[in-house]
């Protein structure tokens, strides 16, 4: 049962709602302190110095794939598996909650936090995160969902205002959080450093009370990002239950003092202090049990195996026979790039080296070069050469973003120079934010993108390139041809403290097909050594949302994974809209010959779209294409279904357009009436009507229509418009 802190004194209230240290909680009534701590890719704990910047020391745990690489498995199953072995070892660290996921949308490919998010897309990176919640959660650990919201940029993160538009907060910056505390229930949600239009996360009573618990019935804490809090008396007011970290009592007083001052209210405090009592009571005690290291490096591999795309695979490069001799190139072959730096690193408690794994499974003679002419003849004299290119940890990190994204010159004249010597070339990416790839899709035969793959990801990359394992991963972001065809180019990092999301709700693939860009490669997009062919795409509509089915076939001569993806797109919509988007999605292992039928339901809410006018959602009714394929630009097949749509509209008046009155079914036909009578034998011409239709009610009295409009006006107040809301 809850003890209410309302029977505790203030001064202990106050407290209660402040860390004691860096990273753990105050406590009282005989409960223990909790330690909240990083990753969320793996357990980052510190016992020494304390640092959110990733800088001191930690204890060693199993590093799995951030976030950029997991998401390309798009694999639900996984994503939980994943974090139940991180909750087993945030126990055995005396870890209760863990500070991820962090479903942040990847609105610019500039953001150096990138690695840190899963996708451009809400359904992908609220589907992956409330998996990872639910995985941790299920055994004994609490998740904390961040950063909330709008945090898209790290370029004067404390103190940037992301001002965005209400369509795109909903649509695609809140979706993925609503998602995950709608079907997850976090234990706690860390508010971002940021503004959202205008007021700190940490102080916005409307995300942190109106949206976050009111609308989306969260009943969790709410933690600061560290050292989020500005004004601790505004935090709790907007209904922040503990700023971190702790350590200076300082802001207590603050609060004390106000609530004396009758400048808050004691009941917010209570509410606040009860809900950290309640997160004291739910974190299990910690487990001193041994880590399963072995068992847990064994999933970091399969992890990073799954989270590899395989771009391109020219002529069946790819998989390497194991007979051949191969040249290995770069640095990144014997010292991977696996993690991304700032708060998520996490010291490694194993590390797979790619060159190491590589001779392991090779028959054939393996040469070893890091660069320069050693490399190029090695590339010549062998059968084929894997070049591994990526950006360094300078090249990217949390606290502040790229200008570019572009690899290093050197490595792409590296490439080029062993491409010409050496037709049967593959490239290995690595890196946290995106890389403009079309040097790299020139001149390589094949190209694998591992993002950023953890602790296993050497072992995982030489699986692929031996065909030990099917690629299966597929982006979970678009590689552009160019920087500057990214919707948000112009409106990235902002100026002066502003960050304007001009783009709206074309975010990603959103952006760049409703511009009709070519890309190098699309969202989705992934190559795999077998085949796939569906067919019998089926789909029906109803009140509870869109049932599709579809078989997948695997008609290849091996096993493999496939990710089935389900677009929807409304032709004749009127309103602004992407050309599609990613509604359902689901993964299917397939022996070779092997047939499965897969549905998936897409709820009613998820068809929505946001009406500011009346601040909710609705459903627009009409064709809806339902497009299923391998990528965002990778259509195989299409149905379509008749979606009956909400008849919401914003309550007619004096103000509305004569267009808006002519189309209500009641109000419509009788103001058509008016006009007969205004002009009796005169049918009004559709040109007419198309004329007029933008013109405020109010305003035809200018046009000696006086009467008209007092009929309409009577015919409003007396309640004859149509419902607003659709049964
Ligand atoms: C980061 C958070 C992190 C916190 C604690 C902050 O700088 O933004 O993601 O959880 O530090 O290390």
């Amino acid at each position: 049962m809850d003890t209410h802190a309302a029977d505790l004194p203030l001064p202990v209230k106050a407290a209660l709602c402040s860390g004691a240290s860096f990273w753990q909680t105050k406590t009282v009534l005989g409960l223990q302190a909790i330690t909240l701590t990083d990753g969320p890719h793996g357990v980052r704990v510190q016992h020494a110095a304390s640092d959110h910047l990733g800088v001191g020391a930690s204890s060693p745990a199993t590093c799995f794939p951030p976030a950029a690489g997991l998401a390309q498995s798009w694999d639900r199953d996984l994503v939980h598996r994943v974090a139940g072995a991180i909750a087993d070892e945030a126990r055995s660290l005396g870890v209760s909650v863990v500070l991820g996921p962090g479903v942040n949308i990847k609105r610019d490919p500039r953001c150096g936090r990138n690695f840190e998010y899963f996708s451009e897309d809400p359904l992908l990176s609220g589907s992956l995160g409330a998996a990872w919640v639910t995985g941790l959660q299920e055994r004994g650990v609490g998740a904390s969902v961040k950063h909330f919201a709008a945090n898209n940029t790290e370029t004067d993160r404390m103190r940037s205002d992301s001002q965005v538009d209400a369509r795109a907060l909903r649509e695609i910056y809140l979706k993925s959080f609503e998602r995950v505390v709608t079907e997850a229930q976090p234990w706690t949600v860390m508010c971002a450093y940021n503004k959202v239009n205008g007021v700190y996360a940490s102080q916005n009573r409307w995300l942190l009370t109106d949206v976050l618990r009111e609308e989306w019935g969260f009943d969790g804490l709410v933690v600061s990002d560290w050292g989020a809090v500005a004004d601790r008396v505004a935090a709790l007011a907007a209904g922040l239950d503990l700023a971190m970290p702790g350590g200076d009592s300082s802001s207590d007083d603050d609060v004390v003092a106000a609530v004396h001052a009758g400048r808050l209210d004691e009941d917010l405090v209570d509410d606040s202090a009860t809900r950290v009592l309640r997160l004291l009571r739910r974190a299990a005690p910690a487990q001193p049990a041994a880590i399963e290291r072995q068992a847990h490096h064994l999933l970091a591999r399969e992890a990073a195996t799954r989270s590899i795309v395989m771009l391109k695979n020219h002529d069946a490069a790819l998989p390497l026979s194991g007979d051949e001799s191969i040249a290995v190139i770069g640095h990144f072959a014997v010292e991977p790039r696996y993690q991304g730096g700032g708060s998520s690193h996490i010291n490694a408690a194993e590390l797979d080296i790619p060159l190491e794994e590589i001779r392991a499974r090779a028959r054939g003679q393996v040469a070893y070069a890091e660069g320069g002419d050693a490399a190029i003849s090695a590339a010549r004299t062998a059968d084929a050469a894997v070049v591994f290119l990526g950006l360094s940890d300078q090249d990217e990190s949390e606290g502040y973003d790229r200008t570019h994204i572009d690899l290093p010159d050197e490595q792409i004249r590296l490439l080029e120079a062993v491409c010409a010597v050496q037709p049967r070339t593959v490239a290995v990416l690595s890196h946290g934010g995106i890389v403009r790839l079309s040097g790299v899709n020139r001149c390589a035969a094949a190209i694998l993108d591992g993002a950023l793959l953890g602790q296993g990801g050497g072992s995982a990359i030489a699986d692929i390139l031996f065909g030990v394992a099917d690629p299966s991963g597929r982006l979970a972001e678009t590689v552009p041809a160019r920087l500057q065809d990214a919707p948000s180019y112009l409106t990235f990092p902002g100026e002066h403290s502003q960050v304007r999301y001009g783009e709206s709700i074309f975010v990603g693939y959103r952006g760049y097909d409703a511009r009709d860009i070519e890309v190098t490669f699309p969202f989705g997009h992934g190559l795999s050594y077998t085949e796939f062919h569906y067919s019998d795409l089926a789909a029906t509509a109803d009140h509870h949302g869109i049932a599709v089915s579809v078989t997948v076939t695997n008609v290849g001569n091996r096993d493999g994974r496939d990710v089935i993806q389900v677009y929807l797109s409304f032709p004749e919509s009127t309103l602004s809209r992407p050309p599609q988007e990613l509604r359902a999605f689901d993964v299917v292992e397939l022996e070779r010959g092997a047939a499965t039928t897969v549905t998936m339901h897409i709820p009613r809410a998820d068809i929505a779209h946001w009406d500011d006018r009346i601040e909710s959602w609705v459903v627009e009714g009409g064709r809806c294409s339902v497009r299923v394929g391998r990528s965002s630009r990778n259509i195989l097949c299409r149905t379509d279904v008749q979606v009956v749509g909400d008849a919401a509209h914003p309550p007619l008046t004096a103000d509305s357009t004569l267009g808006e009155l002519l189309s209500d079914p009641v109000i419509g036909p009788r103001l058509a009436e008016q006009f007969q009578a205004m002009a009796p034998g005169d049918s009004l011409g559709t040109d007419v009507v198309k004329m007029i239709s933008s013109m405020p009610l109010s305003r035809l009295k200018t046009f000696g229509a006086g009467d008209a409009v007092a009929a309409v006006e009577q015919m409003l107040s007396d309640g004859a418009e149509s419902p607003a809301e659709s049964p």
